[in-house]
């Protein structure tokens, strides 16, 4: 087994980090710690401010971030989605999507660190703004967001079958693919 550290507040990520990184080999410890999340235009220029935020850590270290872009809003809120959630939850969503296309997706950058080497990795899960918000299932923008191929919402499903299609899984399996290669950083 090798050892990595995943760095967040959110005790739901951390356990599924650990849960898709385990067939990889790697065991996870969760580090509890608030990051920066600096006004940026692009996911990756907010996990490059996170993994400067944990340089003080040894071995491998890893953080990630993630964010719901609807292409019919130019992408919003993407890398706004959790000020926007906490201040305006899903109203002003559904009103600005009453007459535009309701696409959307998912997407999530993982960064790992080791001293000064760091790799980026992306992972996306495509689909739709639901009608109305249904489900008690996951958090943020899960009981609103419908997966391409299925009718309900991610809130709506156990979590081990939005964990086998989610962003974070998708992005996640690529960091285990690439640890079990023996060569995480190219
Ligand atoms: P962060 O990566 O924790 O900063 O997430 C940004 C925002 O996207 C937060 O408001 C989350 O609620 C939302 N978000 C991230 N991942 C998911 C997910 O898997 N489902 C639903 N919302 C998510």
């Amino acid at each position: 087994m090798t050892d990595l550290t995943f760095v967040s507040t959110n005790p739901g990520k951390a356990r599924e980090v650990a849960a898709v990184l385990h067939p990889y080999g790697v065991r996870v410890r969760w580090k509890r710690r608030e990051l920066p999340e600096p006004q940026a235009s692009t996911l990756e220029e907010v996990v490059a401010a996170k993994l400067d935020a944990v340089r003080d850590l040894r071995g491998r270290v890893l953080v990630e971030d993630s964010g719901l872009f609807i292409p019919s809003l130019r992408g919003f809120p993407g890398v706004y989605s959790a000020h926007f959630l906490k201040i305006w939850k899903f109203g002003p969503i559904f009103e600005l999507l009453r007459a535009r296309p309701r696409g959307a997706y998912f997407r999530t950058v993982a960064g790992l660190q080791e001293g000064r080497r760091r790799a980026m990795f992306a992972g996306e899960v495509r689909g739709s703004i639901a009608r109305r918000p249904a489900g008690r299932n996951g958090f943020g923008y899960d009981p609103i967001f419908v997966p391409v191929g299925w009718v309900r919402t991610f809130a709506e499903a156990p979590v081990e079958a939005k964990n086998r299609i989610s962003h974070r899984s998708r992005a996640i399996r690529k960091v285990g693919e690439a640890m079990a290669g023996g060569r995480p950083f190219g």
